[in-house]
């Protein structure tokens, strides 16, 4: 546990003068072109909260975007990462190896959904290793043809901004995209009144077949729960219908489950939900506890593929980041974080039912384990109101809570808590929710 006062605190406005006076050097400094939600300069973090350079101390609802699952500077993290740094920093692993990348490796081999014969590859980011997936769909399927879905997010670089949906910030301006990519309708149950999991499946699956053609297919790219579009979880059914597609087709389904691993949605990975098994499976952010790391794991022969030397990178499975990694691994299992993170779901999704039941601009309340979000609206309608949601965003801001906003429409508030938050700050930043919203 973090030695971290676990108070919501606030001692000067939001953002202070300290943190006022580093967004004018940020200005200065730093391209425009990198925002910044919430203006708050960070000087500590760790259990429930993010402490900032005035003094302030903010109740933690956003993990640094689904990151710090296990908590900022957990105990074990820092220690793993402290030895490490003392032994060496770096030497590449396509150079000379070492011993914290094959166990991470090992790690998850074991730990990702299903029982066959896997392989690992590491990378930095997510973007990173949603790219790789797909060269090694294409080299394992001699394809070129890749589906994305709707809402989809899977990151900036050119082949990921090809993948993710939206336009306006991920895309606008930065084409031409990558060639080959597809985009499939998604099961969006709150947009999608009367159809479910089996038949958006074969809505999707129409369009593919029609539009692409199976044979042209290496890979089926998805988020099992989408993240930056909105939290959208898919029926039930619609992902257990494309895996036996793809396997049916000789696809590689792909699971991104770079926002949705490690223990975030009350299962180890989002897709043992519905029992489903992918090919390849696609992590990153709570894999590290905040160092850069991320991973492709999948079935052996497709993992291997590629030549020797198809993969790598001059930082992939960085030393650092492999010791946070298997420290991560340990403290998800020693402390329980899957439990923990169903009973933390379970409070927020009890406590934001209670709250759309006495606000009818909350839509729908969606979302499994500590990977929650409401959708503001129009009343009685499906209206999408980014407004709203912009209001209410920057009202708990100032109040001293650390919220983001998502969804194609930017009308959906989404709440990503480190499964190290106490319960009595979590209660504390609903209350405080339940008052934003009264006054909003
Ligand atoms: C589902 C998903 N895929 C890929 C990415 C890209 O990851 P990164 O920002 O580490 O490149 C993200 C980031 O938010 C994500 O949520």
């Amino acid at each position: 546990m973090s030695d971290l006062p676990q108070e919501r605190r606030l001692v000067t406005e939001i953002p202070g003068p300290r943190s006022l006076e580093l967004q004018a050097r940020k200005s200065a400094a730093v391209s425009s072109a990198v925002g910044t939600i919430m203006p708050v300069y960070a000087a500590a973090a760790g259990g429930g909260v993010v402490v900032d350079v005035d003094g302030n101390s903010l109740i933690d609802l956003g993990s640094g975007i689904a990151v710090t699952t296990v908590g900022n500077s957990n105990p074990r993290v820092v220690a793993a990462v402290t030895t490490q740094v003392q032994a060496f920093t770096h030497t590449c692993f396509m150079v000379t190896p070492y011993d914290g990348y094959v166990q991470v490796a090992e790690a998850l081999n074991r730990l990702t959904p299903g029982s066959h014969d896997k392989r690992t590859a590491l990378f930095n980011s997510g973007a990173e290793a949603v790219e790789n997936a797909v060269k090694i769909a294409r080299h394992h399927t001699k394809r070129s043809a890749v589906v994305a879905f709707e809402h989809a997010y899977h990151g900036r670089t050119n082949l990921t901004m090809a993948l993710t949906a939206k336009n306006m910030p991920y895309k606008h301006g930065f084409g031409p995209f990558a060639a080959e990519v597809y985009r499939a309708p998604m099961s969006y149950p709150f947009r999608d009144a009367g159809v479910d999991g089996p038949a958006a499946a074969r809505r999707a699956l129409e369009v593919i077949e029609k539009q692409v053609g199976a044979d042209n297919l290496a890979a089926v790219v998805i988020e099992p729960i989408q993240g930056e579009g909105g939290f959208v979880v898919p029926a039930p059914g619609f992902l257990p219908a494309l895996v036996e597609w793809c396997a049916a087709n000789g696809v590689v389904f792909v699971a991104d489950e770079v926002q949705t691993g490690f223990a975030r949605t009350g299962d180890l990975f989002a897709c043992e939900h519905e029992d489903v098994v992918p090919d390849l499976i696609v992590t990153a952010k709570g894999i590290a506890g905040g160092l850069p790391l991320a991973a492709v794991t999948g079935r052996a022969e497709m993992m291997d593929a590629p030549h020797t030397g198809g993969l790598g990178g001059t930082y992939g499975g960085n030393p650092l980041a492999c010791a946070a990694a298997l420290a991560v691994v340990e403290t998800i299992e020693a402390d329980g974080l899957v439990d923990r993170a169903r009973s933390i779901g379970k409070t927020m999704l009890d406590r934001l039912g209670a709250l759309q039941q006495r606000d009818p601009r909350i839509g729908d309340v969606r979302g499994r384990g500590a990977m929650v979000a409401v959708e503001l609206v129009r009343p009685g309608t499906t209206e999408p109101d980014a407004a709203l949601t912009g209001t209410i965003a920057k009202a708990a801001h100032a109040q001293g809570l650390v919220v983001l906003t998502c969804g194609t429409y930017g009308n959906v508030l989404r709440f990503l808590p480190p499964l190290s938050i106490p319960d009595h700050l979590l209660a504390e930043a609903l209350d405080v929710l339940d008052g934003v919203f009264a006054e909003a």
